[in-house]
């Protein structure tokens, strides 16, 4: 499966702050947000990924992110000049996607939680039909949110509902089977001028061809596209680092473990660094030669 990092929009809630730099390269503690996203494709199996950006980014996303050969994986950039809508990224993305199926991950979302990357891989899987993930949220009006009957089944989907249905928001992860570029390109602009990714979900749902995985408990997941929750993001990822020694969404480990690159790799990405980096990564190699 290919996987599309969607990192373009014009960061407007985050003005001044995003006024010279792009939101998804701000720092979420340790690491640039993007780094989230790019983990959350890795730990789903995905190795191709196309990373869409503004043209006036575009040169600071290759400087952080380069082709991916490092982390054992390929990105291709795209632009968006415009932020037309989420699901613009399967329009622009179609070549990239080349007729199979997609990943969709935001820039500015956050998972963590035991369990996830079984739940990510089983997604990745998928051949026909959609799969999202829905997460509990206390102000569903900021949200793509779905009704779901007693069962788990999806029953209707409203983006931003001013009464919602319910406070299950769908996540900004998405996995499509082949058909989405041309639902995607069907779509008319909603009344804010922007293909919705909500509208691709209904045509599942109408189809009954729409998997919703409900996040448990245990996972958390951040949408850090505001000062509070970019904020938040941050002392959550340093309260679990410092407390459990384990980094989140550090991609050269996520490489490693899945096997994308060799202990001579990591040791050479360990020694570039000069910081707490390096003591992490020449760590987890000691550890595994023990
Ligand atoms: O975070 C999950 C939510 O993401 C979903 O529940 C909603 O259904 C979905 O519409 C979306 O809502 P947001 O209001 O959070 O989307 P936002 O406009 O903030 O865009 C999400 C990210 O995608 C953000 O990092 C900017 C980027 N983006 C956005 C648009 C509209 C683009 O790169 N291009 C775009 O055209």
């Amino acid at each position: 499966m290919k996987g599309i990092v969607l990192a373009g929009g014009r960061g407007s809630r985050l003005y001044p702050v995003t006024r010279g730099v792009s939101k998804h390269l701000l720092p979420v503690y340790d690491k640039p947000l993007i780094y989230h996203p790019i983990s959350t494709l890795m730990l789903a199996g995905i190795r191709d990924m196309l990373i869409i950006t503004t043209g006036e980014y575009l040169d600071a996303y290759k400087a952080v992110l380069g082709d991916g050969a490092q982390w054992g994986v390929a990105f291709q950039y795209a632009v968006q000049d415009e932020p037309r809508g989420l699901a613009e990224a399967f329009i622009i993305g179609e070549a990239f996607i080349g007729g199979g199926a997609s990943a969709l991950a935001l820039g500015d979302n956050i998972f963590y939680g035991a369990g996830l990357t079984g739940q990510l891989q089983d997604a990745a899987a998928l051949t026909t039909g959609a799969c999202v993930f829905a997460h509990q949220v206390p102000d569903p009006h900021r949200f793509g949110i779905v009704e779901l009957s007693p069962d788990g089944a999806p029953v209707s989907i409203e983006e931003k509902p001013a009464e919602p249905r319910s406070n299950q928001a769908i996540t900004g992860l998405y996995f499509y089977d082949a058909d989405v570029v041309e639902i995607a390109k069907a779509i008319a602009p909603s009344t804010r001028g922007e293909v919705e990714i909500t509208c691709v979900n209904k045509v599942y749902l109408d189809r009954g061809d729409l998997s919703v995985t409900k996040l448990p408990r245990g996972t958390t997941w951040l949408d850090a596209g505001t000062f509070d929750s970019l904020l938040e993001a941050s002392h959550f990822v340093q309260a679990l680092e410092k407390r459990q020694g384990l980094k989140i969404a550090c991609v050269e480990e996520i490489a490693w473990r899945k096997g994308f690159i060799d202990d001579g790799a990591l040791e050479a990405l360990a020694r570039a660094y000069s910081n707490d980096y390096r003591t992490y990564l020449l760590a987890l190699l000691d550890k595994s030669a023990q």
